[in-house]
Order: C-alpha cells, then sequence, then structure tokens
C-alpha cells in the first residue's frame, strides 16, 4: 500500500467576471461565473496514518493561522466517513495563497486533500460523489474536483468546462480580507442581473460581463479601492476575483510588478489549461 502523496498541487482560481441573477429559498445565491485556474499554488503533503487520526500542520503560512478545524482536515474526515475506512492521514499543507482573497484556496486545498486521499486510500469513490461531499464544504470545491476551466452556473455546482486562450494576470491582494458571508449578506447588493450567455462570453472571454460583489467589497474594504486604483494606475483594467478581497488585471505580459503597501501580497500569474490532478477521479471512478 502506498504510504505517502508529497508535492500535490492546489492552485487558485480568479473569477473572470461574477453575475448575481436570483437567489435560493435557503439564502445561497444563484449566479453565473467563469473560474479559471491559475498558477498561485498551494501544495499539500498527505501520509498514511494507520490509528484513523487526521492530523494536520501548516507550512510557511502567509497570513493567520489556520483554524484546527480548517477544510482539508473537514474533506479528509467527510471522504472517512464516506468510505469508512479506518485508515487516517497526516496533512501537511503548505500554504501560499492568501486567504479571504475570493482565489478559492481553502476550496482548492480540500479538493486536493479528496482527490489524494481516495488515492491513498484506496477508497475509489465515484466523481459525483466527491462533488457531493465537497458542495457540502464550500460551493467551489466542485469545480477544484472536476479540474478544468469552467462557465459555472447555480451555486456553483453546474459547470461547463471551457478553453481558454493563455493569459497573464497582475493579481493583488490587500493586507486587509472580505468575509465571504459578509459580501453575500449584505443588504446593498445587486441581485437581479439579467442572465448571460456563454456564448457572449466565449466571444471575449477576458473581457466580459463585470463582479456584481465589487461595489459592496469596496464598501466594506477601502483597500479593495486603493487596489484597484493601483492597477488602474498602470493603464489596466481590473476587478475583483470572487468575494474579493483580492483584485487582477489581465496583461500583455512585459509589465512590471509596482511596490505595494506592507502587509499586501502580490504575483505575476499565468492561466493553467488544466487542474494538475484533473482526471484523478475519473481514473478510480473506471475501476470501480
Ligand atoms: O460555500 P462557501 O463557503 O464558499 O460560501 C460561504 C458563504 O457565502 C455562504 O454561507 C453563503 O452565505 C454565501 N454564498 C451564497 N451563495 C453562493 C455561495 C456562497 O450566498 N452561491
Amino acid at each position: 500500500m502506498m504510504q505517502a502523496l508529497h508535492g500535490l498541487a492546489a492552485p487558485a482560481k480568479l473569477n473572470l467576471f461574477l453575475h448575481i441573477t436570483g437567489r435560493r429559498a435557503d439564502g445561497y445565491h444563484l449566479l453565473q461565473s467563469a473560474f479559471v485556474l491559475i498558477d498561485w499554488m498551494d501544495t499539500i503533503d498527505l501520509e498514511l496514518r494507520s490509528d484513523g487520526v487526521i492530523s494536520r500542520e501548516d507550512v510557511g503560512a502567509a497570513g493567520d493561522p489556520l483554524p484546527a478545524d480548517d477544510l482539508c482536515v473537514r474533506a479528509a474526515r467527510a471522504l472517512q466517513a464516506a468510505c469508512g475506512t479506518r485508515l487516517g492521514a497526516h496533512i501537511r499543507l503548505h500554504k501560499r495563497i492568501p486567504s479571504q482573497a475570493g482565489m478559492g484556496g481553502g476550496s482548492s486545498d480540500a479538493a486536493t486533500c479528496l482527490l489524494g486521499l481516495q488515492r491513498l486510500w484506496q477508497s475509489r469513490e465515484q466523481l459525483s460523489k466527491l462533488e457531493q461531499i465537497g458542495l457540502a464544504l464550500g460551493a467551489d470545491v466542485p469545480f477544484f474536483l472536476r479540474g478544468r476551466n469552467a462557465w459555472v452556473e447555480g451555486v456553483g455546482e453546474q459547470m461547463t468546462p471551457v478553453d481558454l486562450p493563455p493569459a497573464r494576470f497582475a493579481v493583488i491582494k490587500p493586507a486587509q480580507g472580505l468575509s465571504t458571508p459578509a459580501i453575500f449578506g449584505h443588504p446593498a447588493l445587486k441581485r437581479d442581473t439579467q442572465r448571460a450567455i456563454i456564448s457572449g462570453f466565449a466571444a471575449s472571454p477576458y473581457d466580459f460581463g463585470h463582479n456584481d460583489l465589487q461595489p459592496v467589497a469596496e464598501m466594506l474594504n477601502p483597500q479593495v479601492t486603493q487596489a484597484l486604483h493601483a492597477l488602474r494606475n498602470q493603464g489596466l483594467s481590473p476587478r475583483l476575483t470572487g468575494s474579493g478581497s483580492a483584485v487582477f488585471a489581465k496583461i500583455s505580459g512585459d509589465e512590471i510588478l509596482q511596490a505595494v503597501p506592507a502587509g499586501w501580497q502580490q504575483k505575476l500569474c499565468s492561466t493553467l489549461p488544466a487542474h494538475p490532478l484533473v482526471g484523478w477521479a475519473d481514473d478510480y471512478a473506471t475501476y470501480a
């Protein structure tokens, strides 16, 4: 039996646009968005434990320490319960993606743990079962499990893969983060954007729509406005990703990073054609 998997990638995402088109009875929002994977990544090591314990260790966390019960640990426990294994794992998380950024870092870590642990435990759940476990952990987890850049609808569970032309972005994460529930629950949030069609997006994927969460994010966090200005001052067209507080702008390739205030993070990123672990769930499904 395999003892460990080292250096599993957990990439971040950007939302090229994000429209809120309605709200479900349970309070969750109906959205339309395009999710693209980028090369700002966490990496995860998984080591088999025969005692059934799930433990976690963080290496090089940039921001505040993660809670003991972070999404990796919750994902591992949920998979353990679903597949009824007596095995456990030690999860070593090399954290590089900023938290409270709208870049999906926690969801991506959870997805990578699910994909890696089912291989380590030889549990062979169907992708649909993993997606069900993932969706209960966070609306973005199914996207990372599928591993393809996608046009996304519903509350995040309806995905259509899209092939996007390669692109580069300047990404800035201000020091102050933003809480997803605070943004989605804000009274000023516009929740009735007209539904768009995928062909409109596909015609100009990097210049389509807007992010309905951005005005509320700017109200709650003035550093978002400051970060948007910093990119506009370089002649770029920036936008918020997800519920922020990170912002991004497409670049032509030869831009250089300007200084940002202390405590902020920034990086030049490239799109990924697919998740490095794409196909991991399917492989197991075919053996089942
Ligand atoms: O699922 P996730 O943890 O990403 O969502 C955090 C919060 O954001 C939810 O509890 C909900 O308040 C809000 N949300 C929403 N509609 C979505 C996704 C998230 O209202 N489609």
